[in-house]
């Protein structure tokens, strides 16, 4: 399957992301809300994003015991969303207990996606690849991991163990806080599944145009 583009929506309230969705949706099939946006939005930030034809990776990072992230991820799930995730270091039971949840979907089941570690803690590439293969036991889709680490982790967890990929910056946008930046053809280079990517095309003076140059790069790294 092709490389995906998965828009951060990134934004503080529904209003500016349905300004968002309004320009994007014609270009990009998939967009990520995360704790800022659906905390200030909820569920309706979702039918917003179905009803212009769009796919959702809820972004919320679920960790806790497990029979609290069963529920969770039964509610995502009857949300419909296409995708959403948890910290892997939450464990196996844990993990399972997502999938378990997540299989309760009234319609197709959503990828299940683990966070190793959070690129704002310290860590070595074996913590990394310790906690994927540990996602990998427990049956879920894939992780969250730097286009950097894609031809490893791809080595070590097969084909289709899913890389869904942030921390992209085209040659041409600011870098702002992210270190260790990919290109989006270099990430597909390396066999990212997605790419996530937020600032590149949200603070563009035209974000329609900014999307549709990331997928025409995209398109030269495959
Ligand atoms: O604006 P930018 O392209 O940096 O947005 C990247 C998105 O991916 C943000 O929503 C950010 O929270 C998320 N993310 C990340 N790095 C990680 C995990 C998630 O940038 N390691």
């Amino acid at each position: 399957m092709p490389t995906e583009l998965i828009v951060a929506v990134d934004v503080p309230d529904l209003a500016q992301a349905s300004r968002v969705l309004d320009r994007l949706a014609d270009s990009v099939r998939w967009f990520k809300v995360g704790l800022q946006l659906f905390t200030a939005a909820g569920p309706a930030v979702l039918r917003e994003i179905r009803s212009r034809g769009g796919k959702v990776f809820l972004d919320l990072k679920f960790h806790d015991i497990p029979n609290t992230v069963a529920g969770a991820a039964e509610s995502a799930a009857a949300l419909g969303v296409e995708m959403f995730n948890v910290h892997a270091s939450g464990g196996e039971a844990m993990m399972r207990a997502a999938m378990e949840g997540g299989a309760k979907a009234p319609g197709a089941r959503p990828l299940v996606i683990a966070v190793t570690i959070l690129t704002s803690q310290p860590a070595t590439e074996a913590d990394v690849l310790k906690l994927a293969r540990s996602a990998k036991t427990s049956g879920l889709d894939g992780v969250v991991c730097s286009a950097r680490e894609a031809v490893a982790l791809k080595r070590e967890l097969g084909a289709d163990f899913k890389l869904v990929c942030p921390g992209i910056r085209p040659a041409w946008s600011e870098k702002g806080d992210q270190n260790r930046i990919v290109t989006p053809c270099d990430a597909v280079k390396a066999g990212a599944d997605y790419i996530v990517v937020g600032r590149p095309i949200l603070a563009a003076p035209n974000p329609a145009e900014a999307a549709k140059r990331v997928i025409e790069e995209m398109k030269t790294g495959s």
